[in-house]
């Protein structure tokens, strides 16, 4: 077992990139008066489209820096990692680890809640393409409402008219509508739609504008913030482990100067940035 230390340290958000931004977000929105620890693996960004077996390893990488780094809990605050790593890394690596820290994900606190959204029982799930063919959503959307239906369609061009801030553009009203009409024929009795990776709020007005109407959109930062302040309040002794200063830090495997420009996408924040190697 590695033996890392167990004194109290921040909360960690892992990101393929920029992305889980919106996620810290809606965390910190609820919960404010914990620190962060926010880590964007930029320089091997997008994940969206690699094989299990990288994002795997990348996410483990990544969730070991953070442990190193002082976080006793670590959200996956990225959809393809969820899908494709969280499992792996929750059966296989903590027990070696250290079984007393934790990794949650974000793919099960939108499933939770996404039942009580639905009325015709026919959901929509955009995403990427590795989120969509790992069926992660399905899978745990299908334990908890099995009378819910879920219909994917993965968005590859969304995260890329994103990150080159392109969001605004006419451009990008083109594919928004272009997946929004593809998901919407395949089932038309889709009322409510999952933004399952953590960059699509970003184009939320280009969403609305495009969706028929009376369709609920659903972003995940509310819901992951909701469920990480119920899960620490069922869990006091891990509560007691993570810091509460207010205080957010970030690193990124690329180059920081520019993270700090192209996370004015998604924050308003000046912020501090550091550069992180994973290995
Ligand atoms: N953060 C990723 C997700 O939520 C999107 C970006 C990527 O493909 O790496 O799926």
């Amino acid at each position: 077992m590695t033996s890392y230390s167990q004194a109290p340290g921040p909360i960690g958000v892992f990101d393929s990139g920029y992305g889980g931004l919106t996620i810290l977000h809606g965390i910190r929105q609820l919960l404010p008066e914990y620190d962060y620890l926010y880590l964007g693996d930029n320089a091997r960004a997008p994940y969206g489209s690699r094989s299990f077996d990288v994002v795997y390893q990348f996410t483990r990488q990544a969730v070991m820096k953070l442990f190193e780094s002082g976080c006793q809990l670590v959200i996956l605050g990225c959809n393809t990692a969820s899908a494709k790593a969280l499992r792996s890394i929750q059966q296989n690596d903590l027990p070696k680890l250290d079984p007393n820290r934790r990794v949650l994900g974000v793919i099960r606190p939108t499933a939770e809640i996404i039942g009580k959204l639905t009325h015709s029982q026919h959901v929509g799930l955009l995403a990427t393409e590795g989120t969509v063919k790992s069926h992660s959503y399905n899978m745990e959307i299908q334990k908890l409402w099995p009378d819910v239906k879920v219909t994917g369609v993965a968005c590859p061009l969304w995260v890329p008219i994103i990150e080159n801030n392109e969001a605004d553009s006419p451009g990008a009203d083109y594919f928004v509508k272009k997946r929004i009409d593809h998901i919407m024929r395949l089932d038309p009795e889709i009322d409510t739609v999952i933004l399952g990776c953590t960059h699509y709020p970003i184009l939320m007005s280009k969403i609305l504008k495009h969706v028929p109407r009376g369709i609920k959109i659903v972003p995940q930062g509310e819901y992951v913030a909701e469920s990480l302040q119920d899960y620490l309040h069922r869990h006091p002794d891990m509560e007691r482990r993570c810091t509460k200063h207010g205080t957010v830090k970030y690193l990124t495997t690329e180059n920081p100067e520019k993270f700090k420009e192209s996370a004015r996408i998604f924050l308003n924040d000046e912020i501090s940035v550091e550069h992180v190697d994973l290995e």
